[in-house]
């Protein structure tokens, strides 16, 4: 069967959030803004990126073909790139023999098998240049994020060095962002330590590499977890939901940066009449497909590889 007939677009231009319904076979334990996740056994996991998109936190009724697949293949990359503990297992999900032929081609190069971990409540923000809710605080007198900040930065400046600006993982609003001292509080001062350190490492090994290929990586954010007692890296990892990228040469300090992400449709969003709880508008089919080719040229730009040509293989 084709795969436009598994997923046909509608009348619109876009297309129902992939995969469309539940994997039968497997415990369902969570649905995320993005992802849906199921229970393989009690150390395992399958962790599923969908279409869905999120923007001001609230998941837009049109999703954004091929988004999933983008985050999953550029996560992967970097979990193969980075070699720190993390929790990929696997994408063969051959071994899942519940699975249907149809789940397992809504699933290809969406899915990983992850080691089920105990998440860290706190999301580790690392910040490479002055911009978003830290440019904010900044201008507006200062803030949690930048307090170990000179003064005298413009927006979207780079910083003297990469910071570390933890924030809370809400589960329902908006992520706050966390004092040092907050963050000590929460997670005691050697496992700070030892995510600060971790989190700055990836930070800049990531943006080294993004340079190289006239991309900057402004800022990121990682999830971390226990399994088994090792602190493993998990979620998604740099992808352009968890990250700021900009194309190098579009970087003037000073001036709004477009990224290669959501912004395009949120700046769409930002022209509507909407007063950013949900529903949000319908977002037309024009501006779904220019979200997509963003997502597409994030993927391309940073892995060096066609998207066509996605999924390489399976990864074990
Ligand atoms: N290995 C793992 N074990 C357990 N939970 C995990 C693991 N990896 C990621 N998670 C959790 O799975 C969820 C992923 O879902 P999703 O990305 O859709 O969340 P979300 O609603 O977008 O939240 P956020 O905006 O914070 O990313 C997150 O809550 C994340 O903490
Ligand atoms: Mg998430």
């Amino acid at each position: 069967m084709p795969s436009s007939t598994l997923n046909p677009p509608d009348s619109n231009g876009t297309r129902a959030p992939l995969p469309c319904r539940r994997v039968p076979a497997l415990p369902h334990i969570a649905s995320g803004k993005v992802r849906e996740i199921y229970e393989i056994d009690p150390e395992k996991l399958l962790f599923v990126a969908t279409d869905r998109i999120s923007a001001y936190d609230v998941v837009l009724d049109q999703t954004i073909p091929d988004k999933g697949r983008v985050l999953t293949g550029l996560s992967l990359h970097f979990f193969d790139l980075l070699d720190t503990p993390n929790h990929l297992v696997t994408t063969d999900l051959t071994g899942l023999s519940s699975l249907s032929e149809e789940d397992r081609r809504e699933l290809s190069g969406r899915a990983m098998v992850v080691r089920k971990a105990e998440v860290i409540p706190v999301e580790c923000v690392v910040r490479g240049y002055l911009y978003g809710s830290s440019w904010r605080e900044y201008r507006d007198g200062g803030g949690p994020t930048t307090e170990h900040l000179p003064e005298g930065l413009r927006m979207a400046d780079k910083l003297p060095e990469p910071i570390f600006t933890p924030a809370t993982k809400a589960t329902t609003g908006h992520d706050e962002n966390l004092t040092e001292a907050q963050t000590r509080d929460i997670l005691g001062d050697d496992l700070y330590e030892d995510l600060r350190s971790r989190s700055i490492d990836i930070y800049v090994r990531a943006s080294d590499y993004a340079a190289e290929r006239g991309v900057i990586l402004a800022d990121t954010k990682f999830e971390f977890g226990f399994s088994n007692g090792e602190l493993l890296l998990i979620d998604e990892v740099l992808t352009p939901d968890s990250s700021r990228y900009w194309p190098a040469d579009e970087w003037a300090p000073g001036n709004e940066i477009p990224s290669f992400d959501k912004q395009y449709v949120r700046e769409w969003l930002d022209h509507q009449p909407w007063d950013k709880t949900p529903p949000a508008p319908h977002v037309p089919g024009e501006i779904v497909e220019g979200t997509r080719a963003r997502y597409v040229e994030a993927f391309e730009r940073i892995t060096g590889t066609d998207f066509d040509d996605y999924p390489f293989g399976t990864v074990s």
